[in-house]
């Protein structure tokens, strides 16, 4: 039998409410990754790809000095990803901390969810590790995909990365679960949401209805308010709750379906 890992139980344990199964809407279809034109890099390094600016530093808060990294700025300046060039690991804290917890873990071929996809730095890491067999990336922002796919052009290839295990999804997140088919049941999933579009955020119930049995839910966020609210709500929908707070703001709440 199977073993996992069981998180400490939260003070505030609510029983899980029953949730009935949703039928697919629309069939989903992966996004073709192909026709992507890739950027071009001036003597600056920088770049411009459909809008977006690309700029390859040589370090920022997060990162370890002297280090190769490709940011990916939007229009408004704000990061999305960061990654390292060498060997296409992410760079963000609370990142690295959710793909190392991911590592450890017993499982084999797991299967992963990704809300919030941006340009794959995250995914891009979890694609090396052998107890994991696919990563679905979902983003409502096309240029993120454009910009991921010019991100494995500028990085070094890599035997250890396995693209080929990510699919991308352009899709709003919470209708993409809507519209996944009822056996769908993920392992992990990621919520890496920005709540800066002003959208009432998904049911964190409804998200636990597409894990499987003893899988996670693993969620990043920095605002204050934001980890009140769901705090509040993840101790309704699951049992094992465990939050991690990073120094540069960011905090991680790990939740476990029994
Ligand atoms: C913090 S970034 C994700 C970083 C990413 N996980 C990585 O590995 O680099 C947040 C992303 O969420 C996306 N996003 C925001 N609201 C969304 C929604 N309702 N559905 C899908 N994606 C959304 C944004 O377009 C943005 O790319």
């Amino acid at each position: 039998m199977k073993t996992r890992k069981t998180l400490k139980k939260s003070k505030h344990i609510v029983p899980i409410v029953p949730i009935v199964p949703i039928v697919p809407i629309v069939p989903i279809v992966p996004m073709n990754m192909e026709n992507v034109v890739p950027i071009k890099i001036d003597s600056r390094g920088k770049g411009c790809c459909q809008g977006f600016c690309l700029e390859i530093s040589k370090s920022n808060e997060n990162e370890k000095e002297n280090d190769n990294v490709v940011l990916l700025k939007t229009r408004k300046g704000t990061h999305y990803s960061a990654m390292q060039v060498q060997d296409r690991s992410t760079t963000f804290l609370y990142a690295n901390f959710m793909n190392k917890f991911i590592q450890n873990l017993p499982e084999r071929n797991m299967t992963i969810c990704i809300l919030g996809f941006a340009c794959g730095s995250q995914a891009l890491e979890l694609s090396k590790y052998r107890n994991v067999a696919r990563i679905d990336g979902v983003d409502m922002d096309p240029d993120m995909f454009r910009a991921f796919k010019t991100l494995l052009l500028l990085t070094k290839h890599n035997e250890q990365n396995d693209a080929n295990k990510i699919q991308c999804y352009e899709s709003d997140a919470e209708s993409f679960l809507h519209r996944i088919s009822p056996e769908t049941m993920y392992d992990i999933i990621i919520d890496d949401i920005f709540v800066e579009y002003d959208k009432v955020p998904i049911s964190y119930d409804f998200i636990a209805s597409k894990l499987k049995p003893g899988g996670y839910l693993l969620i990043n966020i920095i605002e204050e308010n934001d980890l009140k609210r769901c705090m509040f709500q993840v101790n309704h929908a699951f049992e094992h709750v465990q939050l991690i707070k990073f120094d540069n703001g960011n905090k991680c709440i790990i939740c476990q379906k029994v």
